[in-house]
């Protein structure tokens, strides 16, 4: 079984979020199952060829688009996955990924139509015979688009895995010409979107199949509450919609091994825990190792349900526990985060992206805060488990899938439903109570947590079924 699987971030050669952690392990653990994974993504500016050792080849492709010649030079790696980065300065040597805090970049349909383009040259000059071509998100949803539409690839089967229905690669109308596409494919049925075109329907009503990060998720984007708009397309394409939920790398995510943290540990010492704790507290100037600690990790966006926080920072602020909250994103929420550093007594705050903090985070937390709005998966709260970090979070999507509260019967985190500041400082308060009050609780639940299994192990075998199923049918 051969895999072309292209995606707009792999870990770890660039990320901004869990798109990349799934991309990278996911592919990973293909090849591990014997797959013979074709593996794409785009060379940023931050890709470092030298630290990952990637090698340019011969080769180099050319894609005409809107009158405009790009040429792509090809660096690749093999490390069990054959991973190709397609680079072009114009499109992809900026600072940002996607855009600036201010906003998208404007030429985004190009950049990753491009790409994808970039991508299927590459498939026909290799002659390469995939069984399946595997996209992820609207950057490269254009490939199914492509595969059957501009190269008439109709042996060839397409998966599309939505990992967030809140990002569709919107644009005006003439991205139909700029992406060379034909307007035949401008219609409710296929790319149009309110007359403007949407990447990701493309993708949803040409692929063969179409999953999403979690089963309650698959569920909830056939809803006008968590669709988008795209609701009723998904409803419509419901029998080729699979809700797989995502897994973490346990190679990348091990407090046994885990270099960035003070003290390794596992669930039969995982008294040691606390050093972390102690050490970091002293690190960053908190007192009260004694106390909870709470964290949040993640992408100031309104999806991470921030707007709850921001409300509650002078309640937290009185509350016997600590809190550290580290993120970026809109412009609006880095500053409102920013202005807090410095002014409680047990609020620490750091704007920035930071790997290596997130970790000691997730190692020295007692809980972590998770009030997303809607959340497709979510691997904060499989991490954090992994870790002992008991997980406190509103009840959508994979956070219902993979958190049960401590009031059901072998429950082992804090779940509350209702979007509102009332309910989640109520959660907030649950944590503090089972911490304080019922310390033994707290331990054997934290013990818990880190045995439960969040590996991709089950997963892959789901994607393996489904591509094999694919492979064997007669439809496209
Ligand atoms: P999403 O993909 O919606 O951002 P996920 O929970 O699926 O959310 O994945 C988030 C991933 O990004 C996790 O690996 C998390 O640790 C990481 N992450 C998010 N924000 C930051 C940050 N500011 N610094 C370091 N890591 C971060
Ligand atoms: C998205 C979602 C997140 C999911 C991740 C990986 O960014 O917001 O919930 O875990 O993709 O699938």
């Amino acid at each position: 079984m051969m895999v072309v699987f292209a995606s707009s971030e792999i870990y770890p050669f660039a990320k901004t979020g869990g798109l990349a952690d799934v991309a990278g392990a996911l592919s990973k653990k293909l090849a591990d199952y014997g797959i013979k994974v074709f593996a794409f993504m785009p060379m940023y500016k931050r890709v470092d060829s030298e630290k990952y050792e990637l090698r340019k080849i011969e080769k180099s492709i050319t894609v005409s688009l809107g009158g405009k010649s790009y040429i792509f030079e090809i660096y690749k790696k093999m490390d069990g996955v054959s991973y190709f980065f397609l680079k072009n300065d114009e499109l992809f040597g900026r600072d940002y990924l996607y855009g600036t805090p201010e906003g998208d970049y404007p030429d985004n349909d190009i950049r990753f139509g491009a790409f994808c383009y970039g991508v299927m040259e590459f498939i026909k000059s290799e002659n390469l015979r995939p069984d399946i071509i595997h996209s992820n998100d609207w950057q490269t949803s254009l490939l199914p688009v492509l595969t059957y539409h501009k190269y008439g690839m109709h042996d060839v089967k397409t998966v599309l895995t939505i990992h967030n229905l809140a990002y569709q690669g919107v644009f005006d109308k003439f991205a139909v010409e700029r992406l060379g596409l034909d307007w035949e494919i401008f219609h409710m049925e296929a790319l149009e979107f309110y007359d403007r075109v949407n990447l990701l329907k493309g993708g949803i009503v040409f692929s063969s199949a179409v999953t999403t990060v979690s089963p309650t998720y698959a569920k909830e984007i056939t809803t006008p509450e968590y669709g988008h708009g795209l609701e009723g397309v998904l409803r419509k394409y419901k029998g080729k919609l699979y809700g797989i939920i995502n897994g973490i790398d346990y190679r990348v995510w091990d407090p046994e091994t885990d270099k960035c943290i003070y003290t390794n540990y596992c669930v039969f010492n995982f008294e040691r825990k606390s050093d972390n704790k102690r050490s970091f507290l002293r690190e960053i100037g908190l007192s009260g190792d004694n106390r909870p600690l709470f964290i949040f990790i993640g992408r100031f966006a309104k999806q991470k349900g921030i707007d709850l926080i921001m409300d509650s920072v002078s309640e937290l602020s009185k509350k016997d526990a600590n809190f550290i909250i580290l993120g970026s994103g809109d412009r609006q929420y880095n500053d409102f985060f920013s202005s807090l550093i410095g002014n409680y007594r047990n609020i620490y705050v750091k704007v920035g992206y930071d790997e290596p903090l997130s970790r000691k985070m997730y190692a020295s937390g007692d809980f972590l805060l998770m009030p997303s709005v809607f959340e497709p998966c979510g691997l904060n709260q499989m991490i954090a488990m992994r870790y002992g970090t008991l997980v406190v979070a509103r009840a959508t999507g994979g956070l219902k899938d993979t958190v049960k509260d401590i009031m059901e019967p072998e429950g082992y985190g804090i779940l509350f439903e209702q979007f509102s500041k009332d309910r989640f400082l109520n959660a907030v308060d649950r944590a503090v109570r089972l911490y304080y009050d019922q310390l033994e609780r707290f331990k054997d639940l934290q013990k818990t947590v880190m045995t439960l299994d969040f590996s991709l192990d089950s997963q892959t075998s789901k994607y393996i079924k489904l591509y094999e199923a694919l492979k064997y049918s007669k439809e496209y």
